[in-house]
């Protein structure tokens, strides 16, 4: 993929920079893993701590430039990798003060109409946020009406993707979907008109579609995963999820493995059961304040969750791979 001629910096516009900041309290010498690393936002506002060090990810290479940047400007405090949050135990020997995700999609990424992930453009259906084989326009035009009908109903949550996965296979009979226009029709025309629905029909199809070609969940629970082996004992996991499968996943993980929640009876087993992976989790969720909801709408959506990691042992929480299988399982699926 070409990088972009135009400067990336100030495109994407941090969500809850306030709110991370406050729960992640950076301290002198302190270290972070930003593994959502985007416009550069949070890791920018970390850095402006004194003696900070942060460790940064993105599974896309468009803004590699940007975390050059900052590297030019922090040198031997600042790190960029271009990886996938499933890769994250490339990190063997730093333990962090606070491994933070911010979910999603970029800004940057939706506006750039080129990549095909905003239903207001006509341009090819891709939507791979990079280090993936798919593409949406592959999805579309080769897995079958009942794989598509899946994928649509459990990743987008849309009621009628039994109707939409018929009249994508009935179009790609007459001719291949190619364009995101296209995809937008096809949708128009299968879903009941229901004028008091706030948020753009497409939306959930687009999402599903977009969350399969970046296998966003086999993503997620592989990361919080192995973030949870990279923190100190009293180490903040901190994430920002946008929809409600992210935050379902994330409550559980925290709930289900925290010393509050899980069955802490020590004749058992050491299984999964008894792991206490967190200290008392309160399942309190924080959200963006009215005033950024008005200046950033993409906020509004925004559920911030955190965990402090307890002095127990790492031991892999399967109760969380398990539960969410149907998912990565889905995932797996291949034309
Ligand atoms: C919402 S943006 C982060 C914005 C950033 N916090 C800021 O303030 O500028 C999410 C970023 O995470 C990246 N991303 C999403 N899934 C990823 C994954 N599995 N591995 C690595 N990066 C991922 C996306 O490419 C995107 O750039």
């Amino acid at each position: 993929m070409k990088s972009p001629h135009t400067s990336l910096e100030g495109k994407h516009l941090p969500v809850m920079i306030d709110e991370v900041l406050k729960v992640c309290n950076p301290k002198k010498g302190e270290i972070f893993m930003d593994c959502t690393f985007g416009g550069g936002g949070y890791s920018r506002e970390l850095l402006k701590f004194k003696e900070t060090k942060v460790v940064a990810l993105d599974r896309d290479t468009y803004v590699t430039k940007l975390a050059e940047k900052l590297k030019d400007k922090f040198k031997t405090r600042f790190i960029f990798h271009n990886k996938k949050f499933s890769q994250l135990d490339f990190v063997t020997k730093i333990k962090f003060d606070a491994v933070i995700f911010d979910l999603g999609l970029s800004s940057i990424q939706l506006d750039d109409l080129s990549r095909g992930f905003s239903f207001k453009s006509k341009k090819e259906l891709d939507m791979s946020m990079g280090q993936t084989d798919l593409s949406a326009k592959k999805v579309l035009n080769s897995y079958s009406s009942k794989d598509l009908k899946d994928i649509i109903k459990n990743f987008g949550e849309e009621e009628e993707a039994s109707k939409i996965s018929n009249n994508i296979v009935k179009e790609r009979s007459k001719k291949p979907i190619n364009t995101t226009d296209e995809l937008v029709k096809i949708i128009k025309n299968s879903k009941k008109k229901n004028y008091k629905n706030k948020i753009d029909e497409s939306t959930k199809t687009f999402q599903a579609i977009r969350m399969f070609v970046n296998k966003e969940i086999t993503e997620l629970i592989d990361g919080i995963i192995k973030a949870t082996k990279i923190l100190k004992p009293g180490g903040k996991l901190v994430i920002v999820t946008f929809h409600s499968i992210e935050d379902k996943i994330v409550k559980f993980y925290f709930k289900n493995f925290s010393k509050n929640h899980s069955r802490s009876n020590k004749y058992l087993p050491e299984n999964n059961e008894n792991l206490c992976l967190f200290d008392n989790y309160k399942n309190k969720i924080i959200t963006a304040t009215s005033r950024e909801v008005k200046i950033n709408p993409r906020s509004r959506s925004a559920k911030l969750r955190v965990a402090i990691r307890s002095s127990d042992e790492f031991v892999d929480p399967i109760k969380l791979r398990n539960r969410f299988k149907y998912l990565t399982d889905l995932e797996k699926r291949i034309a």
